[in-house]
This record gives structure tokens, C-alpha cells and sequence, in this order.
């Protein structure tokens, strides 16, 4: 079978070029006799492998000498947990949170464990379709931070804006780093699981303020930033492959323009099928056009059935992928770092052709 384009949420497509690269390299990685999976995370050429893709996320993204890189484990998931008990340490117990869809919904939860927190905004009300407006935020000053889920991956919103607060910000950018250009001025904490832009599943990149309090006492080691910021990721064995990859997908960004290539894709892809939507008698979308997702694309025809046979008539075309999360029902598209912009071009010939079939045109 030839490879489809696949428009899974994640994990999710990674560039072919860097599939090749690892497949050529995978039982003898430079000349070194042994596979990436092999080696030992302390060697001399795994070091090799971590720093550079260290200094080159740094380099595209612009993360500035106040932070930390590190590549954890246990998944985006896992920091819902990591940022309260890094940050509400002391006199600062509290936290605000914006609550724009399932994932930021989870932290919210998460994080009541260890802080008491505020939900600062929710857009619940309209089920997830808009990211609320920056007067509708309510802040409070004395709180540690300011959390919010930069790109909503199963409702397909992304935020237009960055919260003006009084307290740093915590982002979660799971499905959307890479894609713009992160102002680490304002956030302690941003992170992120690979699985969508960047690697297989297995890393995921927290990048922190250096001088963050102390832990909450009682703070797992595996979830303690200062533990893992002096360790250099390597209190214990890291995802070495995931990492391998991350550092392959950057040096294929850099190669394709970095961050700023990658928004234009973005950009051009995302355009191009919400474009179609907005014309169409039969799709439309399911967020506000203002807060629409340029990962994330997320539309219905309004009729479940008429939805499922869209979702398999597209597979059977080499589109896979295309059935909104379990909760939500609809379509989703969506499309990161790595799909082509052939990828959006061949969604909206094929949403073409399937309009015309149910208006009875072919
Ligand atoms: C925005 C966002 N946050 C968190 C998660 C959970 O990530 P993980 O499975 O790495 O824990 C996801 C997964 O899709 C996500 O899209």
C-alpha cells in the first residue's frame, strides 16, 4: 500500500524524509555499530545526539538562557500533575485556570489535588466552539500562574491571543509547538507531548524558568524540575529514541524554513480547507472563525450518518483519520508540521467530489 495521508490527532504523520534517515540509520547509527535503541544513554554518542537536538529546539524556538530544556517522560498527562507541585510551593498556593476543552479541563482536575485552583474562564457553555475574549478572563493577582491549553486538539480551537496576566504563564502546546514562536518572557512553563509535531510518543519536552521555588514536599523525583534541570534530563534513562527523532524533525525544519515555515504551512493548509468550508452548502465548522485551529480542523455535515460515510469513503481514498474524537462525533482533520500542503489539497478535492455525489451532481 502506498503511505496515505493520515490525519490523526496523534500520534501522527512525521516527515518521510526523517523516516528514511532513521530507517537507513537503524542497525548502525554513524558508523558507531550500533542502533540508537541500543546505546547507552551515558556514551559518548548518544551525548552527542542529545546535545545537539537540545541546542537545536533551543535555536528555533528561541528559548532564552533563563530556561530549561528537558526531555521527560510519561506524556503531556503527566505535567498536569508536574506543574502544580513545581509552582504552588510556599505562600503561593493558589492557581487560575482557563478551561477551553477536554485537555485543559484534565490539568484543571489534576491540579486540584495539589492547589487550589480557579477556573479563571470556561467556554463549556457553547461546548468548546470559541476561546473566551481577554476582558472575560478573571484574574486573580495573588496566584502562581496562569494556566491555558494553547491549541485545543479535540475541539479544534486554538488561541488567538496570549493572556495578558500579572503572574507567569503555564502552556500546554501539545498540538501546536513549533508552529509559532513562544514568548518566554511571560511563560514559566511550557510543554509538550512529541507525538503530534515533533517524534513518536515517549518525550515530552518541558521547557521551565531556571528559578522556580523549591517543590511541594512529598514531589515525586521523577516529577521534580529542579531534580531533572540539575540532572540534565538524566536522573534516570531517557526516551534516547524519541530523542534521536526530535533531533532528526528539527534539523528537517531547519532545513524547511523553521518556525516561520512552519506557520506559513500552517498557515496555507489550514486556509485552504477552511476556505472550502465556508463555501459549502454541505460542511461547516464547528468553532468560532476567530479561535479556529490551524492544527486541528473540525467540521460536520450535521447528519451522524452522512458523517460515518464520509469518514470511511475518505479512507477507502487514502485519507485516514478523518472521524472527530469518540467524544465529540464530526470530522476532524488534523494536520501538523509534517503533512504536506498535497495533504489539504487532496482533503478538500475529495470533500469536493463527496458534496457533489450527495447533492446527486455525479
Ligand atoms: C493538548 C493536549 N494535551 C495533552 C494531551 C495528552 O497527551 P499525552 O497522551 O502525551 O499525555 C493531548 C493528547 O492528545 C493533547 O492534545
Amino acid at each position: 500500500m502506498a503511505r496515505v495521508f493520515n490525519f490523526s490527532a496523534g500520534p501522527s504523520m512525521l516527515p518521510e524524509a526523517v523516516l528514511e534517515q532513521a530507517g537507513a540509520q537503524i542497525t548502525n547509527f554513524q558508523d558507531s555499530g550500533q542502533s540508537v535503541m541500543e546505546m547507552s544513554h551515558r556514551s559518548k554518542v548518544f551525548a552527542e545526539i542529545f546535545d545537539e537536538t537540545k541546542a537545536n529546539l533551543r535555536a528555533a524556538l528561541n528559548v532564552p538562557k533563563t530556561h530549561e530544556i528537558l526531555f521527560l517522560q510519561g506524556g503531556a498527562t503527566m505535567q498536569f500533575a508536574a506543574v502544580p507541585m513545581n509552582l504552588t510551593a510556599g505562600d503561593r498556593r493558589r492557581a487560575d485556570y482557563a478551561i477551553t476543552g477536554s485537555f485543559s479541563n484534565l490539568a484543571y482536575k489534576e491540579a486540584q489535588k495539589f492547589a487550589f485552583c480557579n477556573k479563571a474562564c470556561s467556554s463549556e457553555d457553547s461546548n468548546f466552539s470559541y476561546i473566551p475574549e481577554q476582558s472575560q478572563l478573571k484574574l486573580d493577582p495573588g496566584v502562581a500562574y496562569f494556566y491555558y491549553c494553547a491549541n485545543n486538539t479535540i475541539y479544534g480551537s486554538e488561541w488567538p491571543y496570549v493572556p495578558e496576566t500579572a503572574v507567569p504563564l503555564v502552556s500546554d502546546m501539545s498540538s501546536n509547538i513549533l508552529t509559532r514562536e513562544v514568548d518566554f518572557d511571560r511563560h514559566a512553563v511550557v510543554f509538550a507531548g512529541a507525538q503530534k509535531n515533533m517524534a513518536p510518543a515517549g518525550v515530552t519536552v518541558v521547557i521551565v524558568r531556571k528559578d522556580l521555588p523549591k517543590a511541594l514536599d512529598g514531589t515525586p523525583v521523577m516529577l521534580d524540575y529542579q531534580t531533572m534541570i540539575k540532572s540534565d534530563s538524566m536522573h534516570n534513562t531517557p526516551p534516547c529514541w524519541s530523542i534521536y527523532i526530535l533531533g532528526l524533525t528539527l534539523k528537517w525544519m531547519i532545513r524547511n524554513g523553521g518556525i516561520e515555515g512552519m506557520a506559513q504551512l500552517k498557515q496555507q493548509r489550514s486556509s485552504l480547507v477552511y476556505d472550502f468550508i465556508d463555501n459549502s452548502d454541505l460542511f461547516s465548522g464547528t468553532v468560532r472563525r476567530s479561535d479556529r485551529s490551524g492544527m486541528n480542523i473540525t467540521f460536520t455535515t450535521g447528519d451522524e450518518s452522512l458523517d460515518r460515510k464520509f469518514v470511511s469513503d475518505a479512507e477507502s481514498a487514502g485519507l485516514v483519520n478523518l472521524a472527530g474524537h469518540r467524544s465529540v462525533g464530526g470530522m476532524r482533520a488534523s494536520m501538523y508540521n509534517a503533512m504536506p500542503i498535497e495533504g489539504a489539497a487532496a482533503l478538500v478535492a475529495f470533500m469536493k467530489r463527496f458534496e457533489l455525489s450527495v447533492k446527486g451532481v455525479n
